[in-house]
This record gives C-alpha cells, sequence and structure tokens, in this order.
C-alpha cells in the first residue's frame, strides 16, 4: 500500500486544467451541459432516480417502435440486469433511417483507405441502400433475429454496412478484429455458432497486402456452423479461392436485393453484439451487449463527453475490431445522425503526416486515439504535425490506456495547439461506453487523470486485501462500480456463470472493473493499470494466461510464465520467461537460440494473431516459485522492470537460488 499512497499524494498536486477559450467560441452551437453545476445535478439524478434520467433520455435519444414498460430492474448481487423492459427498437433504424429519412444527403461515413488518394464519403441515403441490401443477402441466407453472424473485415465502410446490416435484420454481430490468426477466428466463430462470416478477398494495411480471405478458410476448415460467407472484393484478386456453394462476392450478391427492406424490430434486451475479450484466465469471453441501453449509452457518452454537435465530423483512429471502434466509430456518431471518418490505414502511412492531413481534409473536429498511437508520433513523426492545418480540431480524446501527464500535455500543445479540450476516457469493452471522463467543456480535468464518473456510474475504491470500499477521498485500491447502467454488459456468450465469476462475485454487490484506481483530494480518479494478469500492448488488452498457454504447448517448453513491463512506446509489452526441456535447443549457439525464439514469437502469431508476440523470450533453468509451486509472477515483474531491489518479501519462495541467475539472464538480453 505504500507506494499507492505515494500515487494519490502526487495526483494531488496536479493543476485543474481548464477548457480554453477557443473551444467555446468554435462550437456550432451551445453546450449540451452548460456547467459544472448542471453535471452534478445530472449525475445526482443519474444515481438517485436513474428511472426519471434514463426514462427520459431513452425518449429523447432514440426511436422506439414500442415504448418501455419500465426503465430498469435486476441487480449486481444478482447479476440479471435489464434496462428499458418491454420496450422495442432497431439500432440501425436509429444509426441510419431516421437520418436518412430527416437529411438524405448528409456525410455519413468518411472512408480513408489504405491508399489515401482513393478517399470517398457516403450519405445517409447511400448508406440506407447499402445496407439494406447487404441485409437482403443475409436474409435470402436465412439469417433470422438472435443467429449470429461473425464480421472479419479491415476497418473499412464494409466493416460498418456489415454491422448495421445484422442488426437491421435483429442478427447478433460478433466482429473478430481483422488481426486475429485463423486460430483465433475459428474459436470465435465456434463458440458464437456464426452462420455467416462476412469478410474480404484481401486487406491493404500500410502498403501491405493481407491475404484475409486466405486466413478466413483456413480458420473455417471444419467448421460446421458456416453455411454462406460474404467476400467484399477489396482488391479483387482473382486469384483469391472461392468455395461454389458458400462464397459469394459482396457486389454480386447485392446485385439482386432491394435498396430498402424494412427493419425488424428487436426487444431492448436482445443481443446487439458479442465482441470476445481477454481476461486473465481461460478462453476469451464473449462478451454480450444488448441493444436497447448499449445504445443509448452510445449516443449520450458521444454526445456529453464529446460535447458532439451534428455538423461535427468525428474521427476515431482505432478498429471497429475493438470496443472503442463499435461504440465511437459507429453507433455513439451514426445514432446522433453525426459523420465518422473510417480509416484503414496506420500513422505512419505513407508518412507519418496521415493524421494531419485526414483532420485538414475532411476539417475533423474530434480526434480520438490511444496514447500509444501519440507516442509514437511524439517520438518520430513530430515534425509532420505544423505541416497541416488542424485548426478545426475542438476536442482530443485518449482511450485504452492511461495517458502520462508529459503526454497529455504534449497533445494538448501540439495537436491541440492549447485550444482544445482533452477527454481521457475511461472504460472497457464490458463497460459499452464511458465509465469515468471529464466531460469537454463541462468541468475542468486534470492533465493524466480520467476525471469524474460518467451519468449512472457509481465507482468504489475497494482495498482489495480487506475487500472494503474506501470512503471519502484520498484513497486507492482496486476499482468497481457499485451501481447498473444502461450498456454493461449482461453476461458471457453461453456462459452466465463466468459473468457472475469475474465480474459480479470478487467484491459481492459490485462490478469489478480488474483496474486499480485512486480518487484524489478532489474526488478526481486516476486509472493506474490492471491488478490482475491482463496487460495492454498499444491499448490492445491481452491475457499473459493465454500467452503462456500457447507456448506452454511448444514441445521445446517446459515451463513458462509472461507478465508485462512499462515501454516507452507501447505502454505494455510482454516479456516470456521460460524453462526449457532438456535438449530442446543448444542456447549456447546463438544462431540456432536465435531461430527457436524465433519459432516461439511464430507460435503466437499464428495463435493468436501479430500484436500479442513477446517483445523478448528470456530463458532461464528455473522460474521462482512458492513452495506450493505456483510462479511468483510478481519476482518476475520486478527483475524485467529493473526494480529488482524492491523485490519484497521472499519467505514463501521455494528456489530464492534461482534469483541471480535469472537477474544475469535479464542483464544479456537488455
Ligand atoms: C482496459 C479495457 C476502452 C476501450 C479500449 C480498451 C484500460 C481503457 C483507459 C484510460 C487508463 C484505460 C483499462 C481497462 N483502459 N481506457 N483512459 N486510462 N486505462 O478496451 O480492451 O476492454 O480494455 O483498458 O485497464 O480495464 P478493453
Amino acid at each position: 500500500m505504500s507506494n499507492n499512497h505515494v500515487e494519490v499524494h502526487e495526483a494531488n498536486g496536479a493543476a485543474f486544467r481548464y477548457a480554453p477559450d477557443h473551444f467555446f467560441k468554435s462550437q456550432p452551437s451551445a453546450s449540451y451541459i452548460a456547467n459544472e453545476e448542471q453535471y452534478r445535478q445530472m449525475y445526482d439524478q443519474s444515481i438517485n432516480d436513474p428511472e426519471t434520467f434514463y426514462g427520459n433520455l431513452a425518449k429523447e435519444y432514440l426511436h422506439w417502435d414500442k415504448p418501455f414498460a419500465k426503465v430498469k430492474s435486476g441487480s449486481l448481487e444478482k447479476g440479471d440486469i435489464a434496462w428499458f423492459l418491454q420496450g422495442e427498437l432497431n439500432a440501425c433504424y436509429n444509426c441510419v433511417d431516421r437520418h436518412a429519412f430527416a437529411n438524405p444527403n448528409k456525410v455519413a461515413l468518411i472512408s480513408e483507405p489504405d491508399e489515401e488518394s482513393e478517399a470517398y464519403s457516403i450519405t445517409f441515403q447511400e448508406l440506407l441502400e447499402k445496407v439494406c441490401k447487404v441485409a437482403g443477402v443475409l436474409q435470402s441466407w436465412g439469417v433470422k433475429k438472435g443467429d449470429t453472424v461473425a464480421v472479419y473485415l479491415p476497418m473499412t465502410p464494409e466493416a460498418v454496412i456489415a454491422m448495421l446490416a445484422i442488426a437491421r435484420i435483429g442478427a447478433v454481430h460478433s466482429v473478430v478484429f481483422a488481426g486475429f490468426s485463423a486460430g483465433s477466428l475459428k474459436d470465435r466463430v465456434v463458440d458464437a455458432g456464426c452462420k455467416v462470416v462476412i469478410t474480404c478477398d484481401e486487406a491493404k494495411r500500410g502498403g501491405k497486402t493481407i491475404n484475409t480471405k486466405k486466413i478466413v478458410d483456413e480458420g473455417l476448415n471444419g467448421v460446421q456452423s458456416v453455411s454462406h460467407i460474404l467476400v467484399f472484393k477489396r482488391t479483387g484478386n482473382p486469384a483469391v479461392n472461392m468455395t461454389p456453394g458458400r462464397d459469394f462476392y459482396w457486389d454480386e450478391a447485392c446485385a439482386h436485393q432491394r435498396s430498402y427492406i424494412p427493419c425488424v424490430s428487436t426487444n431492448a434486451e436482445d443481443p446487439l453484439f458479442l465482441l470476445y475479450t481477454s481476461g486473465s484466465t481461460g478462453q476469451p469471453k464473449g462478451v454480450v451487449h444488448t441493444v436497447g441501453g448499449y445504445l443509448l449509452n452510445s449516443a449520450l457518452s458521444t454526445r456529453f463527453v464529446f460535447d458532439l454537435h451534428p455538423e461535427d465530423v468525428f474521427f476515431t483512429a482505432g478498429d471497429v475490431g475493438w470496443i472503442t471502434g463499435h461504440t465511437y466509430a459507429l453507433y455513439g456518431p451514426l445514432s446522433l445522425g453525426t459523420a465518422t471518418i473510417i480509416f484503414e490505414s496506420t500513422p505512419a502511412y505513407p508518412d507519418y503526416g496521415r493524421y494531419w492531413r485526414i483532420v485538414s481534409k475532411w476539417k475533423a473536429t474530434h480526434f480520438y486515439v490511444a496514447p500509444t498511437a501519440m507516442r509514437l508520433i511524439k517520438k518520430v513523426g513530430e515534425q509532420e504535425i505544423d505541416k497541416y492545418d488542424i485548426s478545426s480540431l475542438r476536442v482530443l480524446g485518449s482511450v485504452g490506456e492511461p495517458i502520462q501527464p508529459d503526454l497529455w500535455e504534449w497533445y494538448n500543445e501540439k495537436i491541440g495547439h492549447n485550444n482544445c479540450c482533452i477527454v481521457d476516457t475511461y472504460w472497457q469493452t464490458e463497460s459499452g461506453a464511458h465509465l469515468i471522463t471529464p466531460l469537454a467543456g463541462v468541468f475542468p480535468t486534470k492533465a493524466g487523470a480520467a476525471s469524474l464518473p460518467f451519468f449512472g456510474i457509481a465507482p468504489a475504491i475497494i482495498d482489495p486485501n480487506t475487500g472494503k470500499e474506501l470512503e471519502g477521498n484520498d484513497v486507492s485500491g482496486v476499482l468497481a462500480v457499485k451501481s447498473t447502467w444502461p450498456s454493461m454488459a449482461r453476461s458471457v456468450f453461453n456462459d452466465h456463470q463466468r459473468y457472475i465469476d469475474t465480474y459480479l462475485k470478487p467484491f459481492a454487490g459490485y462490478y469489478f472493473t480488474g483496474d486499480n484506481a485512486a480518487r484524489d483530494n478532489d474526488g478526481y480518479y486516476w486509472i493506474r493499470g490492471r491488478a490482475d494478469d491482463v496487460v495492454n500492448v498499444s491499448g490492445h488488452r491481452l491475457s499473459t494466461n493465454e500467452i503462456e498457454t500457447v507456448l506452454d504447448e511448444h514441445d521445446g517448453v517446459s515451463e513458462c510464465a509472461c507478465i508485462g513491463v512499462n515501454d516507452d512506446l507501447t505502454g505494455q509489452a510482454v516479456i516470456a520467461f521460460l524453462s526449457l526441456k532438456e535438449g530442446a535447443c543448444d542456447i549456447s549457439d546463438e544462431h540456432v537460440f536465435m531461430g527457436f525464439k524465433k519459432s516461439l514469437v511464430m507460435e503466437v502469431r499464428g495463435s493468436i494473431g501479430p500484436f500479442a508476440s513477446p517483445k523478448a523470450i528470456i530463458v532461464v533453468d528455473d522460474l521462482p516459485k512458492t513452495r506450493s509451486g505456483k510462479i511468483m509472477r510478481r519476482v518476475l515483474r520486478k527483475i524485467a522492470s529493473n526494480e529488482a531491489e524492491q523485490i519484497g518479501d521472499l519467505s514463501t519462495m521455494a528456489n530464492a537460488e534461482c534469483i541471480p541467475r535469472i537477474l544475469s539472464a535479464v542483464d544479456n538480453q537488455f
């Protein structure tokens, strides 16, 4: 705990940062929330009288086919949470149709493909037609309400169109990030029992071609549930394999469809999508989000956190393969009828000016990205920024990992020119939308703090040792939430018990986030990284346990332990420690040893995806263990972080003699 006290103390020193005048001057119209006092009033009502608060907002922000009979029910104790009971609506109608009817020619999607010169935009009317055609194809293949459909596509408008088409017919989308391997895709398709997969022939990223369809074919080998694959021609390479009767090209299949088909009404509590995410143990979980509550909080958080107005242009640089892309590239902006930029490439392609050319070309008003991208630009691409006029920006968002105060300052100055509001938004796949976050222009923030809870979120800091909630300010511990909120995940697909065990059991009556946090003097929240074996690499959540499972399966590996260490560029990086089986590899022969390590990395890339590759593999003769045989990861963490002198209590360790050898193995590595 001594460390934690230092952290709260440091946080207390941070100054309040107020929204710059320029932010207010450049708003298209008045703020939706006038000031801090109004936030406090609204917040209090959201906690004390959620029925009135959310009942009114749900009617104001969403179109309901049938009104709801009751705003909320269920409890964290029972894990039976439901919102907007008996209400019926369609997510696609709310994101597309109603805007196409009111403003058919308003831009909905802006496509920035890998090849910069091929950018284009489409209107709400065009989006409606494209979505209807894909929805018609799915219906013709027998996809019905409640069926799951996988989407394995790069960050193209077609990914958004596919998701909306699935939602339109009441089916459930399960987007699998297109950087996942064939094996990971298979696990997810099988777990969700997907009937159809929507993908493309090949993908383009950073000038490279990725053989997406081939990966899909490999992943679906032997998978019975999938009857059809819809293949968007991204490159049009005629050599791509198509299985007759199963695989159909998007343009050909859509050509036979009508440009309008009606939406299928769904119950507010029907699932809208599954999104698989890693936890500390076991297989990835299919987190279940439901239509009504998820959509409402997507709209509300996009509106209030970003101060998003209909004429704005929102640029979320994240991928639809992750929750950020779901909520803030698609459902949030589109539910509000606002244009959203769909960016397929990388911040470095064709050069480090790419983000800023996009901002200046489309006059983006909002930019939302993970700190890892900013660290990269700060390190190698800073000279590009001032070449472009990015003065259209009004709000800059940060997401996915803690943003260090100095990076916050850099973001504010270099990108925002001290003219923007910075919102460091803390949330998770499971929360569906922001949990703790500044509201642009509403209350002051602090560099590096997620600041105050969003509406409906009652945060609690819990002492992990006693399980007791710590009251008052100036406390640190693990972060939980003691209220329910509309967009919280309702379940883990096909495994409700796992939902309860993971999120609701650790502290009875609370939703457990898995993160460490502090609440400072002013009641502001500071997120301090994960409290479990999840590492956050470039804003991607990885389970060290999952990587260990892959490495353990390698013939030469006897035992292994993966840990996260701080990394200047990627936030955290994975380091794998392993001991080898006798004769597995002659590590004194550098060439042989390099080849061996490479084969291990290839295993991880092949079974999970390239982004999960360990940064270093360190071979030791023994891993530190307790007397009962448990690997002591905290010891490895300290050694790998160069903090061996703070290793702490080793009285439970059975084999302390291995420590000097691990230290020297680490020294040799770096
Ligand atoms: C985990 C959730 C949230 C969308 C992208 C990641 C970490 C997220 C912040 C932030 C500090 C953050 C937490 C959280 N995290 N945002 N602003 N400050 N940490 O979603 O993959 O579900 O990961 O990301 O550790 O639990 P995810």
